[in-house]
């Protein structure tokens, strides 16, 4: 299990861009859900579900057309997105979205689509930077969720059967149980979001030690030549 509480400190101005849109929605989150956890679940899991069926849509395109291996990108962002509409199929069962959540939620989808597959042409590691510190906030989301069961506040219930299904839990496993292993998914797209993020900045530091080196022996050659 990856550590809880782990943060990325950003490095450079994209990263501070995608931390202070992430606080940004936070807040936004924070005044809207207040501390109703289950709707705030539904609603926010039909937006965590975008993210990697865009990102492993764009790659799959990218793949095809400059003929180039994905070195195993797609299957895991389309098994990101595949593991978060499966949280969202759980907390339907614990939560059920008001008429006004179902129009934010419409609207939402709209927004973040367009937004995110913008934000990911432009810049893929902005991308992946932004979900990792999207995630780095579900999982806090979710470790006051767990809190709010374990001290009575939120009532706890039994566990929904396709969540017991889905992660192989116990049959008598209840909804704090199902919280823990949501928070464990967080933490792993969390990991697996800021490490894209990284790899395509050595990428690039690669590429541009490259064509340095390139540069240096063209021109050692041509001084050569003279
Ligand atoms: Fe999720
Ligand atoms: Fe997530």
């Amino acid at each position: 299990m990856s550590d809880l509480d782990s943060h990325y400190k950003p490095s450079n101005f994209s990263d501070k861009v995608a931390l202070s849109f992430t606080k940004f929605l936070r807040f936004l989150a924070d005044t809207f859900f207040k501390k109703r956890y289950g709707h705030r679940a539904v609603v926010l899991e039909t937006v965590a579900a975008v993210p990697g069926m865009v990102a492993g849509m764009l790659i799959h395109l990218k793949s095809l057309r400059k003929m180039e291996d994905d070195k195993g990108w797609i299957k895991t962002l389309l098994d990101e997105a595949e593991n978060e509409r499966m949280h969202l199929m759980t907390f339907i069962h614990i939560a059920k979205p008001t008429f006004i959540e179902r129009i934010v939620i419409m609207i939402a989808q709209l927004i973040f689509i367009v937004t995110y597959a913008i934000i990911y042409i432009v810049s893929q590691r902005t991308a992946h930077r932004i979900v990792g510190y999207f995630e780095e906030e579900a999982v806090r989301s979710y470790t006051e969720y767990l809190h709010e069961l374990e001290a009575g506040k939120i009532k706890d219930q039994p566990a929904p059967e396709v969540a017991i299904n889905y992660w192989n839990l116990p049959l008598h496993a209840t909804l704090k149980d199902v919280v823990k292993v949501i928070r464990d998914d967080e933490a792993g797209h969390r990991d697996v979001n800021h490490s894209f993020a990284n790899v395509i900045d050595e990428r690039k530091t690669k590429e541009t030690n490259n064509t340095k080196e390139k540069q240096i022996t063209t021109k050692e050659n041509l001084g050569g030549n003279n």
